[in-house]
């Protein structure tokens, strides 16, 4: 509990945890009160410095609700968003309550209240403008933040290929592994060319029991500040109709695999005090996937695994996230032997993962994905959900494997 509040105030002013606190009892308490108990004969809102009553004011109350919700999730994540939402909405408020005491109050009175209460919102108007840099995503770059050299499984294509660039770009030496070496091959040498960092491959195959200890004795003299457990597949079918073989080594890659690499590779970090360790999941993990029903088990793993020690590791220096994909435009739905459907760009992900990196321990990409992932799977019962995914996920099918 100490840890959880501690976490709730972390990375950001007093008085702009208050703030927050202040939109979640708006949010929460208050505006609900406000909007399904108030009778409608003595509801008031002002809006601009206009007061309205009755049905007028119980028809605006969603939107004060948006505004609070919203600046209690902005403060919560400190998204980059709130830069200049937050400091315009409360000058607006400055100008609103000067208007509305001069209106309502003739006289003296009326601006003497009207000026004082635009002051204090106008200051702090001007304390959210000047706290920019604050909601902006973190400047100092991976490398000062965590150190010098970076690993990343499955860096021979898609999203493990765009964390390599990533990674590069700030500095970080990288050791890329996958099965074909070609392919880690030419992508070293783009990365010296380009950002001027030392590479080493290794070719290495995850799925096989042995793997994850071979490519972890190989890295044995770097001192890894940073991890990405990329490596994965996935594979389409009803179970009934699947190669068990192949299903194992998928559990193997996707699951087996990335708790082998981070626990040889946590110590050392846990020593330095500072790393990092992102997960990929996906948003498959948050829900039964009939059809690809082991493939959603194994990242429903890697989402608890990555929280959890992301938890335990708290206040020691090592940042670890999971990231969770939707559909994302790589190499991965052929692999699993999917009908091609459209998906994010594994650039974007990529830097939503960097964003979200020491801020929280999971993230979602992309809103519509956040929403399927968060709105859809704790409002629905489950059975329900794995009923409307079985629909979905069968129009990506083959027919001869549904
Ligand atoms: N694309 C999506 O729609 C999506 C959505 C959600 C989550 N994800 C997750 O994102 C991660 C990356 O997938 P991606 O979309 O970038 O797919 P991808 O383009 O197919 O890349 C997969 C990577 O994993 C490597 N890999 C596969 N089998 C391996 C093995 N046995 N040993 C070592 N490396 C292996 C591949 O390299 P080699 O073949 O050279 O070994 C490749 O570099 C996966 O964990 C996946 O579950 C993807």
């Amino acid at each position: 509990m100490g840890d959880w509040i501690r976490m709730l105030f972390r990375g950001r002013p007093g008085w702009m945890s208050a703030l927050m606190l202040f939109c979640a009892f708006m949010a929460f308490l208050y505006l609900p009160w406000d909007f399904f108990w108030k009778p409608v004969a003595v509801d008031e809102e002002v809006w601009f410095g206009i007061m309205f009553t009755g049905w007028a004011a119980k028809v605006a109350e969603p939107f004060h609700w948006v505004v609070y919700a919203a600046g209690a999730y902005g403060f919560y994540r400190m998204r980059p968003w709130m830069w200049p939402w937050a400091a315009v909405y409360v000058a607006q408020i400055a100008v609103g309550m000067l208007v509305w005491s001069v209106v309502e109050r003739a006289g003296a009175a009326g601006w003497t209240m009207g000026m004082v209460s635009a002051a204090a919102f106008t200051g702090l108007a001007a304390l959210l403008w000047r706290a920019r840099p604050r909601f902006q995503p973190h400047h100092r770059s991976l490398r000062d933040r965590y150190g010098e050299w970076a690993l990343v499984t499955g860096a021979s294509a898609g999203i493990g290929e765009a964390f390599a660039h990533a990674l590069a770009r700030e500095g970080l030496s990288c050791v890329l592994t996958a099965r074909r070496a070609g392919r880690l091959e030419t992508l070293a040498s783009e990365l010296e060319r380009e950002h001027g960092v030392s590479t080493r491959v290794i070719a290495a195959d995850l799925a096989d029991p042995a793997g994850a200890d071979a490519v972890a004795d190989t890295v044995a003299d770097l001192e890894l500040a940073f991890l990405v457990n990329n490596a994965g597949v996935g594979y389409s079918g009803r179970f009934d109709k699947q190669d068990v073989e192949r299903l194992r080594r998928m559990v193997q890659l996707n699951c087996v695999a990335p708790v082998v690499l981070t626990g040889r590779l946590l110590p050392a970090m846990c020593e330095r005090g500072r790393g990092a360790i992102v997960i990929v999941g996906s948003i498959a993990g948050r829900q039964p996937l009939p059809l690809h029903g082991v493939y959603s088990a194994t990242k429903a793993f890697d989402l608890l695994f990555g929280e959890s020690i992301s938890t335990e590791l708290r206040g020691r220096g090592i940042d670890v996230l999971v990231l969770e994909p939707g559909a994302t435009a790589t190499e991965f739905q052929e692999m699993a032997g999917e009908i091609a459907h459209p998906g994010e760009s594994a650039e974007a992900v990529v830097r939503v993962a960097l964003d979200a990196l020491g801020r929280q321990p999971s993230v979602v990409s992309g809103w519509f994905n956040w929403a399927r992932a968060n709105a859809a799977t704790r409002l629905l019962p489950r059975p329900l959900l794995a009923l409307i995914a079985r629909d979905v996920v069968a129009r990506g099918t083959p027919r001869e494997m549904r």
